[in-house]
């Protein structure tokens, strides 16, 4: 794996140099962020090879470069989820690179459906925990010891002083902050009645399908991390009605320009 890190790296140098200190994966209905920044390089997914590429509608795949005010930052415009098939070892290669293009910071975003009952669709939650029981730890394998050790603390994936920064920023933007605890699931399927229960149950506040694999991955090599969620929908049982993707991508559509514009202050408050 970590040969194959060195190849994408070394297929990444030869397009650009750039050094970004803050990393950013953009989820659904964020995308179009990273058309907004000042822009200075972009590589498409398919030009480095061994990447995964996504296969999901609407997860545009491409590295953008560039500055959001003075701040260099790497984005994930569209990312891999290990329900298209790929080992959890490769749905956080990408993490994994960023880290070792320089980013020290990185910044998750994704959209989930909401289990504490108190949420409603359209908020937006700081991830301040995570679970991820449910799926395999992308750490399972060979250690690559270049990047971190084997047994890697997780008593603060989402770093304290990085979460001051976003609740800072939100009151800026006059953005209502929900904060707690995200659980991740496989998908693509949504999650059962039961299912939701027992992450209720658990002390999970958000469901979804990506996040805390890669939080873990930056944990591991120490990047500091942070993360939000959209609330989409309220999760199975709780929302009387069938949950769909097009609700899930309406909902972070209409919370996209707020969303934005936070991710936007934030990043340059890291
Ligand atoms: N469950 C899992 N993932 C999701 C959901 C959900 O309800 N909404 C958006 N992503």
């Amino acid at each position: 794996m970590y040969n194959k890190l060195m190849k994408c790296l070394a297929s990444v140098r030869e397009r650009t140099n750039f050094k970004p200190d803050v990393a950013l994966i953009l989820g659904s209905g964020l995308g179009d962020f990273a058309n907004e920044i000042d822009i200075t390089d972009t590589i498409d997914y398919t030009d480095i090879e061994g990447f995964p590429i996504s296969t999901v509608k609407g997860h545009a795949g491409r590295f953008v470069f560039g500055y959001v005010e003075k701040t260099p930052v790497v984005i994930m415009q569209g990312r891999v989820h290990y329900y298209e098939g790929y080992q959890m070892a490769d749905v956080v290669l990408p993490t994994r690179l960023m880290g070792m293009m320089g980013a020290k910071k990185i910044l998750l975003t994704n959209a989930a459906g909401g289990c504490n009952p108190k949420f409603k669709p359209g908020d937006l939650m700081m991830i301040t925990d995570h679970i991820t029981t449910a799926v395999p730890s992308p750490l399972i394998g060979a250690n690559i010891e270049e990047l971190g050790t084997r047994f890697p603390d997780m008593s603060e994936v989402y770093s304290k002083r990085l979460q001051e920064v976003i609740k800072t920023c939100a009151q800026k933007c006059g953005v209502v902050l929900q904060e707690g605890v995200y659980v991740q699931f496989t998908g693509p399927n949504y999650e059962t009645p039961a299912e939701i229960k027992m992450a209720q149950s658990w002390g999970g506040d958000a469901v979804g399908m990506s996040t805390a694999c890669e939080a873990m991955a930056a944990r591991h090599m120490g990047i500091e991390v942070c993360g939000i969620s959209c609330i989409t929908n309220m999760a199975a049982g709780i929302s009387k009605v069938e949950l769909n993707h097009k609700e899930v991508q309406e909902t972070a559509d209409r919370i996209s320009k707020l969303f934005k514009q936070l991710v936007s202050t934030i990043v340059v408050s890291m």
